[in-house]
């Protein structure tokens, strides 16, 4: 049965759902509502980088919706680049509060302000005071311990947001152990704003999880599940075709190669950004390992589009 009330959005992965991916993303599989753009750092001085900007200007973006997420501390800095995406057409942006990286935490952007609720207060209250777009931001549980979020979301309900994104994990676990759903349960009883879930989702039964603990959420943010099994979306809406799987993932592959052949200069550049997406490919696909070796190891672009095809020779499958 397709379900119609449920939000899925595509999550921001720097490195991997670009602009390019999103759209030849969007030509292939459906059941994706929205996405988040991967960061955008501000920049002192009035200054903006084309590049990031060109990723969420919405005529490259015609065929998802796209938020565009700031990372930064600075309110001056913010209102900036806010105005600016304002002035595009981007009446939504999203606070980055969750990125885990030391570097990044380290200068109290990301998770690193987590550690910090009064600067949170006084960047909330300057920033909100001037911008016009609407606000979302997606956040982890704290920097160092799953409490700290519990000092942070007394913070959040004294100010309008559209949305809070919560990754049930802290900073320093990056990606490790398991995401926490008691926790994000707690969280979610103790904040007056909506909150949209996000992490591991990989598969059907995870979902299913997920929705069963949490039967009010009804936006569910999806990263690394969808890289992996990009019709993910499809199946959780009841909408997917069960034929056909792999030539639709031989099909999906062989667009974004040619897309990113197209921008991307260096060879390496382009293998390097192939491999990426394989890394999580595999991770869906049965007894892809050696094959799969194969293609990671490839160190030129023939090699790389010789060891795809014999992938697809070896008749994989995802696992179910
Ligand atoms: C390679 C990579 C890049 C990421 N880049 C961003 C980013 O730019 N902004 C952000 O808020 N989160 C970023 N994240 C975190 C994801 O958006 C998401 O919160 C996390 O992967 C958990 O969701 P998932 O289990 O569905 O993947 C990144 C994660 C990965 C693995």
């Amino acid at each position: 049965m397709a379900k119609n009330d449920i939000t899925i959005i595509l999550a921001p992965l720097q490195g991997f759902t670009d602009v390019t991916y999103r759209n030849v993303f969007s030509d292939h599989f459906s059941g994706v509502d929205e996405a988040v753009a991967p960061f955008i750092s501000t920049m002192g001085q009035m200054r903006l980088k084309p590049s990031r900007i060109k990723d969420v200007a919405p005529e490259n973006n015609k065929k998802l919706f796209v938020v565009p997420q700031i990372l930064g501390n600075v309110a001056e800095d913010f209102i900036f680049l806010a105005d600016h995406l304002y002035r595009m057409g981007h009446h939504k942006i999203n606070w980055n509060l969750g990125c885990p990286h030391s570097k990044i935490a380290k200068k109290m952007r990301g998770s690193g302000l987590l550690l910090f609720p009064d600067k949170i207060d006084a960047f909330l209250d300057t920033v909100l005071a001037k911008i016009a777009n609407k606000l979302s931001i997606k956040l982890r549980l704290g920097r160092k311990s799953k409490e700290e979020i519990f000092k942070i979301l007394p913070v959040l309900d004294q100010y309008p947001l559209d949305e809070i994104i919560l990754h049930p994990r802290t900073g320093i676990q990056m990606y490790e152990g398991a995401s926490d759903h008691d926790a994000f349960e707690k969280a979610l009883l103790s904040s007056r704003h909506p909150i949209t879930y996000n992490g591991d989702i990989s598969d059907l039964n995870s979902f299913h999880i997920v929705q069963k603990k949490f039967p009010l959420i009804k936006r569910f943010m999806i990263g690394r599940g969808l890289l992996s099994r990009p019709f993910l979306a499809e199946d959780i809406k009841g909408i997917m075709t069960v034929e056909n799987q792999i030539k639709r993932l031989k099909d999906f592959h062989d667009d974004l190669f040619d897309s990113y052949q197209k921008i991307f200069s260096g060879p390496a550049h382009l293998t390097g950004r192939m491999k990426g997406f394989w890394n999580y490919f595999g991770l869906s696909i049965k007894q892809s390992k050696k094959p799969l070796k194969k293609i990671l190891k490839a160190n030129s672009i023939a090699k790389y589009q010789a060891m795809v095809e014999n992938f697809f020779k070896t008749n994989p499958e995802f696992i179910e």
